[in-house]
């Protein structure tokens, strides 16, 4: 054990700076009166954290009810030529915190967060995950997701000052290409 912590220590400058924070993952405030039903549908990623090496571009979610009360995810992407999707779900793990869920891609991975910090439904969602590692550091991820293909800068900016006001470092932010994907 304190042989892995250390080698997890002494690895964590090559895993990527962007994905790693010291310390515990901060404690955000979540949209208040989450409505799933209105979050329902459609959302363009318009930027997230961390840039992934193998950049897909057009990536939307396809959020939509199951008859069992789950969330069906349906993410996609167009990357080497293809539109690629992925489908997982989503629950609500707290019925208190409606605005906290976790989003599962496969039966045997565990829940990761997903937590709406705002969304005023037709416009504009603030999306962060984060999950501790041996309560020594964080990893997380962020999104601003759209309505549409693209936000306005002054839109974007009020996303990111969520992040912020949050202690959440959005300066690695990158923007996702949506150009060209309605052709
Ligand atoms: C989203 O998913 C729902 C349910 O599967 C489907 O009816 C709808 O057409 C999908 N919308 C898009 C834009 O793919």
């Amino acid at each position: 054990m304190a042989f892995s912590t250390l080698s997890l220590i002494l690895l964590l400058p090559l895993v990527s700076g962007q994905v790693f924070h010291w310390g515990p993952c901060p404690e955000p405030s979540v949209q208040l009166g989450f409505d799933i039903h209105k979050y329902l549908g459609r959302w363009f990623e318009i930027e997230k954290i961390p840039a992934s090496f193998e950049r897909g571009k057009c990536i939307e979610a396809n959020y939509s009810l199951r008859p069992d009360g789950t969330i069906k995810v349906l993410n996609s992407e167009f990357r080497r030529g293809k539109v690629r999707s992925i489908e997982g779900t989503a629950v609500v793990q707290d019925i208190r915190q409606p605005a906290k869920l976790g989003v599962s891609f496969s039966y045997f991975t565990p829940y990761t967060p997903y937590w709406v910090l705002y969304t005023d439904y037709v416009n504009l969602a603030v999306v962060y995950s984060c999950t501790d590692v041996l309560r020594l550091f964080h990893v997380d991820f962020a999104w601003i997701l759209g309505r549409a293909r693209a936000l306005s800068v002054v839109t974007t900016n009020s996303a990111k000052m969520v992040f912020s006001n949050n202690n959440i470092d959005v300066s690695k932010m990158i923007s996702t290409d949506q150009q060209g994907c309605d052709k």
